[in-house]
């Protein structure tokens, strides 16, 4: 059997933030998520996964509960260092043989990676523990794996406190191990802090087993493994690896991106063949598009189901909304939550919904708001119609029937209710209900001066 320890619990000092580091996200998710999917399928079951987090009220515990019920969490003391945070996990190994540690900084290692780290410790039965290793172009800020000349194992050192030929050492430790349980929990006591961060390090425990005679294996991974994730350059940098993933997957699945480079996905977003997305589009969260869809420029949208074959016209921010099928929206309209648009709608520019229903067939195009509403089928709402929907203290509903045609520049003052087949006159502020078929009027009659337009300008001339 075997446990899989996640440390979690550093300080994350360098991301210069009040929220722990492993909650950060990239693509969309915690980095901690993408940690412990790995830990998953590695272990095999929750129950063999342990995280450490700090003592004390930290989120990281709330998340892991939440989200990954029967998930271990095991709290650190004041965070020594990562020897001391696997020694806090230590009572938690139960009758495991194999101890994997895993960090939750190191988002884009890959579970076959970690198996077959697994596997090399298991084929050798001399070794102690194998270290995943990779060379880096730059392995600036990693600790370094020293060699002797027959280019066995020696030890890992920090870079803090390396020498300047150390220093030179493309070999870097992931932070990504498989240890020899019984080994372990013999060498876990023995850690000191006497180096440069006062810290006790786990990577101590590699020095020991040399020391004893047995052997460290190290097994190269590929350069993407040992990404972690300290300061918020680092997570920039991790954001944008994954995204392009999706990016490419996306296409790979049938999806149009007209400049992929531009365009921003979040892990969850799920694009049917044959959506086209236009340049700079940001799709976030819980997104859907059926195919045939096309999302124009610019347009950033959040959570939202659309149907197949929409238009979203450029520059559109959409949230919590579902769209339904052939649907136009924008340009520039948005969707806040709760909007419901059925098939065939037309939202038009500068259209603001929030908890509107749009029944099949309605048109909105242009210049409205439209909050705590239902709107039968086929009805037209005019330009610049409001729905007064807050009376400075509570919100209210707005019905509107089918085939209403609600005039310019109207304003409905909820609560109120329109029958199926009203007309409103433009400029009308409705403030009662409006029975089915009837023509709501109110404004001031208009009144025409004859040459009263020519005589105003004459005066003004005259004051010149
Ligand atoms: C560690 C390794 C380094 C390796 C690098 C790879 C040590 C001493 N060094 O350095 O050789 O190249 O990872 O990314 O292990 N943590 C705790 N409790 C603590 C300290 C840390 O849970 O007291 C957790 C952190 O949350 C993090 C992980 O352990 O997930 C690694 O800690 P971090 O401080 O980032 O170590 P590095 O300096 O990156
Ligand atoms: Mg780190």
């Amino acid at each position: 059997m075997t446990v899989v320890v996640l440390l979690a619990a550093g300080r994350g000092v360098r991301m210069r933030s009040e929220r722990p580091k492993v909650l950060h996200e990239a693509a969309g998710r915690p980095l901690l998520d993408r940690a412990l999917d790995g830990a998953l399928a590695v272990a095999g079951s929750a129950a063999q996964v342990v995280v450490v987090v700090s003592k004390g009220g930290d989120a990281v515990a709330e998340h892991v509960k939440a989200a990954y019920p029967g998930v271990r969490v095991v709290p650190q003391g004041p965070p020594r260092g990562t020897g001391d945070a696997v020694r806090a996990a230590a009572h938690a190994f139960g009758k495991a043989m194999h101890v994997v540690v895993l960090s939750g900084d190191v988002p884009l290692l890959s579970p076959e990676t970690v198996k077959g780290l697994l596997e090399a410790l298991k084929a050798d039965k001399k070794a102690a523990a194998a270290v995943l290793t990779a060379k880096l172009a730059d392995p600036t800020g990693y600790g370094r794996i020293v060699r002797d000349r027959a280019k066995r194992f020696v030890k890992i050192v920090e870079e803090k406190d390396s020498s300047s030929k150390e220093k030179k050492i493309s070999e870097i430790n992931t932070g990504t191990y498989a240890f020899d349980r019984t080994f372990l929990d013999r060498s876990l006591p023995l850690l000191t802090s006497r180096n440069s961060q006062s810290e006790f390090y786990l990577t101590d425990v590699l020095s020991l087993a040399r020391k004893a005679g047995r052997r460290v294996v190290l097994v190269e991974g590929d350069p993407l493994s040992a990404v972690g994730v300290n300061s918020r350059a680092d997570l920039a940098h991790v954001d944008s690896i994954l995204r392009r993933r999706c990016a490419d997957a996306a296409m790979a699945a049938g999806a149009t991106l007209l400049r992929p480079e531009t365009v921003t996905l979040d892990e969850t977003v799920v694009l049917e063949p044959d959506t086209v997305l236009e340049p700079f589009v940001t799709l976030l969260g819980k997104t859907r598009v059926g195919s045939g869809s096309v999302i124009g420029q610019g347009t950033v949208v959040k959570d939202t189901v659309f149907g197949k074959n929409v238009t979203v016209r450029p520059y559109c921010v959409i949230e919590s909304a579902v769209v339904g099928d052939g649907a136009i929206v924008g340009p520039f309209a948005r969707l806040r939550e709760g909007t419901d648009l059925a098939e065939g709608v037309h939202v038009g520019n500068f259209v603001e919904t929030k908890k509107a229903v749009l029944k099949k067939g309605v048109k909105a195009n242009h210049l409205t708001y439209l909050g705590d509403t239902e709107i039968g089928e086929r009805t037209n709402v005019g330009a610049g119609v409001i729905t007064c929907n807050y009376d400075g203290f509570l919100k209210h509903k707005t019905t509107i029937g089918r085939d209403v045609f609600v005039g310019s520049d109207s304003q409905l003052v909820a609560p109120v209710t329109i029958g199926d087949g009203a007309i409103i006159a433009a400029g009308t502020t409705v403030t009662e209900d409006v029975p089915n078929d009837a023509l709501a009027l109110a404004r001031e009659p208009q009144k025409n001066l004859p040459e009263g337009g020519a005589k105003y300008r004459a005066k003004k001339r005259q004051q010149r």
